[in-house]
């Protein structure tokens, strides 16, 4: 069996003759955490989807757990689903929910638990994200910091391979911030999972990451660790670590 989790051969996509992956070349390897960033725009939630097989490519293949899943049927498609949870940038509660039935909706649509042993499983993995006593609250009832850590609960709770986060901690404040990306950095080591942390944000991502890579125009022009990111002499991603907290969004040479 591979060693590598994720991995893109090539992978370009182009929406209405725009390119937005060029020929997008990449691998993830088990029990990584992987960090992507790049600016907004620069197609890393096109990527992710394209991993998912929510979108497919123009060309190139994506391979999870060495199967290659581009031209696979829907049905087979969600099987491979399964294996990933989910954290997207507005990671919607379901509003009408408490909280131990959003952790549990997909225990709901995938397994044959009783009721009682949902809402048992689904508060031991709130207790995972630290998270006690707020099992019949209501999201709208919740901090923006702890609706996040149930979106994560709920992502975790059908023991998922592999973890994504796209922009895990955009609308938190500072401080609620700091507190997630302790998390998903405790439940990486924790849970034994590949996780993959899609950000804009530098300062969220390099605290966590394993490895990273940068996409820009369409590529990915970085790639490696904290060390040599932070050595590096690519005017390219120079500019994107100083503006990348805030600063200017300018169109860079590719
Ligand atoms: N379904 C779609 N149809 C048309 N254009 C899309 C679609 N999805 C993404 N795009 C375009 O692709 C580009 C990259 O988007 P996205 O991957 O969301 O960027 P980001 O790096 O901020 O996540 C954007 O210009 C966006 O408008
Ligand atoms: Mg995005």
């Amino acid at each position: 069996m591979s060693q590598e989790m994720i991995k893109l051969v090539n992978v370009k996509r182009s929406f209405k003759d725009k390119g937005i992956l060029k020929g997008v070349n990449l691998s993830v390897g088990k029990g990584e955490s992987f960090l992507l960033i790049g600016r907004s725009g620069a197609g890393k939630t096109v990527l992710l989807k394209t991993i998912l097989g929510l979108l497919r490519p123009d060309s190139g293949t994506v391979h999870i757990e060495g199967q290659e899943i581009t031209q696979l049927t829907k049905s087979k498609l969600e099987k491979v689903r399964l294996n990933f949870g989910l954290v997207f940038q507005n990671s919607a509660l379901f509003d009408f929910l408490t909280v131990w039935e959003n952790v549990s909706f997909f225990l709901k649509q995938h397994t044959a638990l009783t009721k009682g042993q949902m809402r048992r499983k689904a508060s031991e993995t709130l207790a995972l994200v630290g998270l006690k006593g707020i099992e019949d609250m209501y999201p709208y009832e919740l901090s923006g910091g702890m609706r996040k850590r149930v979106a994560i609960a709920r992502a975790i709770v059908y023991n998922p391979k592999i973890v994504i986060y796209d922009e895990p901690t955009t609308g938190i404040d500072p401080i609620a911030v700091d507190k997630i990306v302790s998390l998903i950095k405790d439940l990486h080591s924790r849970l034994f999972i590949t996780s993959m942390i899609v950000t804009h944000d530098l300062d969220t991502g390099l605290e966590i990451a394993d490895r990273i890579a940068f996409l820009l125009g369409g590529r990915i022009i970085f790639e490696g660790n904290r060390e040599q990111i932070k050595e590096s002499k690519d005017k390219r991603l120079i500019q994107f670590m100083s503006g990348a907290s805030g600063g200017p969004i300018k169109e860079m040479e590719v």
